[in-house]
């Protein structure tokens, strides 16, 4: 497995392009199976999760070809269920997507529990009782879900969510494309993917309104048609890149962004005093001061992205001051602050906050990526330390980071990606699940 070595304290200087956004793609594409025709997916990430969500449709009986690295025509109008995805759908959190859209598609679903990065409990509650409500029974046991549609069709349902839940919110979008009748989905998630699937599944024929708003409206269609889509580019991937030039110093221009989509973040950086200009499908991030401390809560969108907690407090370890950093979406998702004291940051965690006292620098040290925006937040913090910094695990980082050695060498970064044989400890890793 690989490690990421770096040599701290380089400003980053150029201009880095985003790819498509992770958490887009991979609701996208479990959607493509109530597609009756072949679709076109363009800019698509090049990472581990979408390469695998997509041999699990082929293992279900889809085409899938590759036009270039980033676009992909996949044709499932002859999938099947099929037992022989179960040991890919483990190892991918999105893997739960497939119960929507195999309920859609077949009015029945057969895969298994999805894992996930450890941030404590993560039910999926929400997600049944919206399959239920559209219709569905559905029983779990030895870790696989089964579910099945009354007279094999789901059918449209009022349904509150009583957390909101990004994935919640796409699973049964997902599912009531195709369903009969009218379904209203109140208290949803207003993530930027969220309305990027809505658009996908409308582009192929559906008819979703009130994606990006807290309700959702969704009347049933007899068929979607074949289309080609684009995928919008990667907030948080973005977000990562604001936080490494923020904590280095420099100038970026970061190409291929939403800017409405990066504000959250951007407003927080500007508290800092890092200076952001935004144009049409751009932001040029730039840090010529002392970084000032701030207070940051995570919250669903359009609050500040708990994708971006472990990034934001790796720059706020070398702010002059006291910051507190407020986890409001996950409960456990501080795991990656003992990686950071091995640096020298100076943080103590009391349940879902943190305080962090600026420190003068970090120490380059040995740590490890503990998940894939932990390990993110382990490679902002490695390039602004002084000295080495060793970080292992990164096989997390890049299931959601495509080419994130090389974008960080084109700004100026000393980062190389060093090659060892897998340990069987490694192997297992390989297959764990995914964020
Ligand atoms: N929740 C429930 N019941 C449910 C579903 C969620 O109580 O049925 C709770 C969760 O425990 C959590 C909160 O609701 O406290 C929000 O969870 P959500 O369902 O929104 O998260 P998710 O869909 O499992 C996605 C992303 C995560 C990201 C969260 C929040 C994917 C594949 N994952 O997870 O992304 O942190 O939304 O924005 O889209 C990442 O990319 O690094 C990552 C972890």
């Amino acid at each position: 497995m690989d490690k990421y070595v770096i040599k701290g304290g380089k400003p980053l200087y150029g201009e880095v392009e985003i790819s498509g956004a992770k958490n887009a793609a991979v609701a996208i594409i479990p959607a493509a199976m109530l597609v009756d025709g072949v679709c076109r997916i363009e800019n698509l990430p090049e990472i581990s999760d979408t390469e695998k969500l997509l041999r699990i449709l082929e293992l279900m009986g889809a085409r899938v070809s590759y036009v270039n690295a980033t676009t992909v025509d996949v044709d499932c109008r002859s999938v099947g269920l099929s037992n022989k995805i179960y040991s890919l759908t483990r190892s991918i959190r999105a893997s739960y997507y497939l119960i929507g859209s195999m309920l859609g598609r077949f009015g029945k679903a057969s895969t298994t529990m999805p894992g996930g990065c450890n941030f404590g409990v993560r039910p999926i509650d929400q997600h049944i009782k919206g399959m239920r409500a559209l219709g569905a029974t559905i029983s779990i046991g030895r870790g696989l879900i089964k579910a099945e549609a009354e007279d094999g069709r789901l059918h449209g349902a009022y349904i509150y969510l009583d957390k909101v839940s990004v994935g919640a919110t796409i699973n049964i979008m997902i599912a009531a494309t195709l369903a009969n009748g009218r379904t209203v989905i109140e208290n949803v998630a207003r993530e930027p993917h969220i309305v990027d699937l809505a658009n996908f599944l409308n582009s192929m024929g559906a008819d979703i309104r009130g994606a990006g708003t807290d309700t959702i409206k969704i009347r049933g269609v007899e068929r979607l048609h074949g289309g080609s889509y684009s995928l919008i580019p990667d907030q948080i991937e973005a977000g990562t890149y604001m936080t490494a030039v923020a904590a280095t110093g420099g100038e970026v221009k970061i190409t291929n962004v939403i800017p409405r989509h990066l504000e959250c973040i951007s407003a927080k950086l500007r508290e800092m005093s890092v200076s952001i200009t935004e144009g049409d499908d751009y932001v040029v991030v730039k840090r010529e001061r002392p970084l000032l401390c701030t207070n940051v809560k995570t919250q669903p969108y359009p609050g500040f992205p708990t994708d971006m907690q472990p990034q934001i407090c790796a720059v706020l370890c070398h702010a002059t001051g006291t910051s507190i950093i407020t986890e409001g979406v996950w409960d456990n998702r501080f795991k990656y602050v003992n990686e950071l004291k091995k640096m020298g940051a100076e943080i103590t965690v009391s349940g879902k906050t943190a305080i962090v006292e600026g420190v003068k620098t970090l120490i380059g040290a040995p740590v490890a990526a503990c998940d894939l925006r932990a390990g993110a937040a382990m490679v902002v913090a490695g390039l602004c330390a002084e000295g080495v910094t060793t970080i292992e695990d990164v096989i997390y980082i890049e299931r959601g980071y495509q080419n994130i050695v090389g974008k960080l060498r084109a700004l100026g970064a000393d980062i190389v990606a060093v090659s060892e044989p897998d340990t069987p400890e490694e192997q297992d890793k390989r297959m764990e699940s995914v964020c």
